[in-house]
């Protein structure tokens, strides 16, 4: 029987490297699911009046690396919750000279670089094929890009993000094959996270933050993770207030592509 008392939220953040608190006035809530615990207690707060639960991907001490997260826990858990649009910053590598540390980028696009990673909901025996062309919440990724505006970033609409399987930073070599590809980011989060939220209808709506120009684009040693941390660590605080200001104008009502994506489909799931 579903648990009444239990707070529920609307909209969900889920925090990468560097970013592993938000809200000040925090209720913990521990979700449990099918697939195993979220990477940490899910905390729900208020910001302008709207709920919001905050789940850092990582774990509050960073002890889950990119491949280990266990991302199907961590969507499970904010559906539950009641989350069905979710807001997820990230740090990545710029694969373009013009994408420099501290740029932000709303991606258009993914490619799938990673490997061995359960990446679905529907693994039979009812099968599932959810459109996957447009990955992002069209909404949300508006909404994120005329506040960062206003916020004073100078945010870059659109790009490719490919999403590799880490821990390993890429070789040159690796880098700029997929800066040939004219793909514009790098990160190691991204999937399966977005295909996730759109297998349970969720918004999905990345916020890039580039901390480094990738291997194939530098001189000298190459990314570290150091460099990474050093550079979310300096616009972590920016990055929350433009969450801020986006939460409070995420709509009430969906009616994107996103909250339509299982319409015709018999998923043969209980979705919480
Ligand atoms: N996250 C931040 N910078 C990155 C890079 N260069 N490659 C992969 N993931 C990253």
């Amino acid at each position: 029987m579903a648990d009444t008392t239990r707070p529920r939220a609307e909209i969900g953040v889920i925090g990468g490297s560097g970013f592993y608190a938000f809200l000040d006035d925090v209720t913990e809530v521990p979700v449990d699911t099918p697939y195993g615990a979220p990477s940490d207690p899910v905390v729900i707060g208020e910001v302008a009046g709207r709920t919001v639960a905050f789940l850092p991907r990582h774990g509050r001490d960073h002890r889950f690396p990119p491949h280990r997260i266990n991302y199907r826990a961590n969507l499970w858990a904010l559906r539950s919750l009641g989350v069905r649009q979710v807001l997820a910053p990230c740090a990545v590598g710029g694969l373009r000279r013009d994408l420099g540390p501290g740029t932000l980028v709303v991606p258009d696009q993914l490619v799938d670089r990673t490997s061995g990673r359960p990446q679905t909901f529907y693994d039979g025996p009812k099968v599932v094929h959810v459109a996957f062309a447009d990955p992002y919440c069209p909404v949300g990724r508006r909404l994120v890009l005329d506040q960062a505006r206003q916020e004073g970033w100078d945010p870059v609409d659109g790009g490719t993000l490919v999403v590799v399987e880490g821990p390993r930073f890429s070789t040159r070599a690796e880098s700029l094959w997929y800066q040939a590809q004219g793909w514009s980011i790098i990160g190691m989060t991204g999937h399966p996270e977005a295909v996730l939220a759109r297998e349970l209808a969720m918004c999905y709506t990345p916020i890039a933050l580039v901390t480094d120009l990738d291997a194939g684009l530098q001189e000298g040693e190459g990314v570290t993770m150091e460099e990474v941390l050093r550079v979310f660590g300096e616009n972590v605080a920016r990055l929350r207030d433009l969450l801020m200001t986006v939460i409070p104008k995420l709509p009430a009502e969906r009616d994107c592509l996103c909250s339509h994506a299982l319409d015709s489909l018999d998923t043969g799931l209980d979705l919480p």
